[in-house]
C-alpha cells in the first residue's frame, strides 16, 4: 500500500484545487448585530458597476440588457427569492444570499461571483437587502432554515424507493417519467413574476439553479423553489424518504 501513497496525495491534491472547499456556512460580517452603513455603501457602489446593467440600478430587474436576457434578472424589490434554506415563503437567510453570489445560478446568465473578495460578497448580500422591505419588516419572525442531515448512501434500495416516490408524489406530472421536464403539466406553468416556466431538466443537474450536491437537491425539495410552481414536499415526505428522491435523481435519472 504504501507505494501508493504519494500518488493518492497528488491525486488528492488536484481534486482539491479542481473543487476549493466551499465556506459558505460561514457567518455573516454583521452577526453580533452591527450592520455598518459603509458596508452597505461599498456594496452599493460593487453593485452599480458589477450588477445594475442586468438588475437595474434600483434593483427592480430592468438594466439596460434585461430585454436580452431569459430567465429574466430577479426584481430586487419584491423581496421574492428562488433560492432559500427557509420554508415556502421565508425569506432566504444571508447565507443563503452569500451562496448564491458565489456560485451564481446555473443554466441562467446570473454569474458566480467567486472571483470577487468574501467581503465583498457580504457588502453585496447587505446592499440587496435594502431593496425591499421584507427583510426589515419581517426581522422578528426569525425564519428558521430547515434541517438537514447527512445524505442517504445511494444503496440500491433507497435509489428504487425514490423512483416509486418520484411517481407516487407526482413529480412526473411536471418533470415528465424520465425527469426531461417534458410532463403533462410542463406546458401551462406560470411563476409569480408572471413568466411562463418549464420544469428543470432533472437529467442535467449541472444546471439546477439552487445545486447538485444531494444537500442541495434535498433542500430544493424539501422547501421548494420560491415564486415557482415547483412545490415544497417537506410535509408530504418524510426525510428518509427525501434522500430516497435524491439518490434516485442523482444516481438512476441524473448525470
Ligand atoms: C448578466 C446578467 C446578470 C448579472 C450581471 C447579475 N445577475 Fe443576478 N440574476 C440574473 C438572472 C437572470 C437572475 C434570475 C435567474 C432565475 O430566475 O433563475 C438573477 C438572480 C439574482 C438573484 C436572486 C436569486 C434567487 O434566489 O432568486 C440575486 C440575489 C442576484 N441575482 C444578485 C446579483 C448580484 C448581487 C449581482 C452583481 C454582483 C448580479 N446578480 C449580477 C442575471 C444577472
Ligand atoms: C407543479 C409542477 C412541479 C412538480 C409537481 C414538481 N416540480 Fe420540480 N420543478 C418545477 C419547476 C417549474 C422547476 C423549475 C424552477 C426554476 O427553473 O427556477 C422545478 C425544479 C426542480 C428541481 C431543480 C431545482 C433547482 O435547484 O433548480 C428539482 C431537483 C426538482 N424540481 C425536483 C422535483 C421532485 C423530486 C418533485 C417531486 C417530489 C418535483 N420536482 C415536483 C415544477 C414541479
Amino acid at each position: 500500500m504504501r507505494i501508493w501513497h504519494p500518488l493518492l496525495g497528488a491525486l488528492a491534491a488536484i481534486a482539491c484545487l479542481a473543487s476549493p472547499a466551499e465556506t459558505f456556512g460561514q457567518e455573516s460580517p454583521w452577526r453580533d448585530g452591527t450592520l455598518d452603513s459603509s458596508m452597505i455603501e461599498s456594496g452599493k457602489r460593487l453593485y452599480l458597476r458589477k450588477c445594475a446593467f442586468c438588475h437595474g440600478s434600483g434593483g427592480r430587474g430592468d438594466g439596460s440588457v434585461a430585454r436580452y436576457v431569459f430567465p429574466k434578472p430577479r426584481d430586487l424589490s419584491m423581496g421574492l427569492y428562488k433560492i432559500h434554506s427557509t420554508p415556502t415563503g421565508g425569506l432566504p437567510t444571508d447565507q443563503d444570499l452569500f451562496r448564491t453570489l458565489s456560485r451564481g445560478l446555473p443554466g441562467t446568465t446570473m454569474p458566480s461571483w467567486s472571483n470577487l473578495s468574501t467581503m465583498q460578497r457580504w457588502q453585496l448580500v447587505a446592499y440587496i437587502k435594502t431593496f425591499s422591505d421584507r427583510f426589515e419588516n419581517e426581522m422578528d419572525l426569525e425564519f428558521q432554515p430547515i434541517t438537514i442531515g447527512t445524505p442517504k448512501p445511494p444503496y440500491p434500495e433507497s435509489v428504487a424507493s425514490g423512483q416509486r416516490l418520484f411517481l407516487e408524489a407526482q413529480c412526473w406530472t411536471c418533470h415528465g417519467m424520465k425527469g426531461k421536464g417534458d410532463g403533462p403539466s410542463s406546458h401551462t406553468l406560470v411563476d409569480d413574476w408572471d413568466y411562463p416556466i418549464i420544469p428543470a431538466d432533472l437529467t442535467s443537474s449541472r444546471n439546477w439553479r439552487g445545486g447538485y450536491r444531494p444537500e442541495d437537491a434535498y433542500r430544493s425539495i424539501a422547501v421548494g423553489i420560491g415564486g415557482t410552481p415547483m412545490p415544497s414536499f417537506d410535509d408530504a415526505l418524510t426525510e428518509d424518504q427525501l434522500w430516497d428522491i435524491v439518490n434516485y435523481l442523482l444516481w438512476n435519472i441524473g448525470s
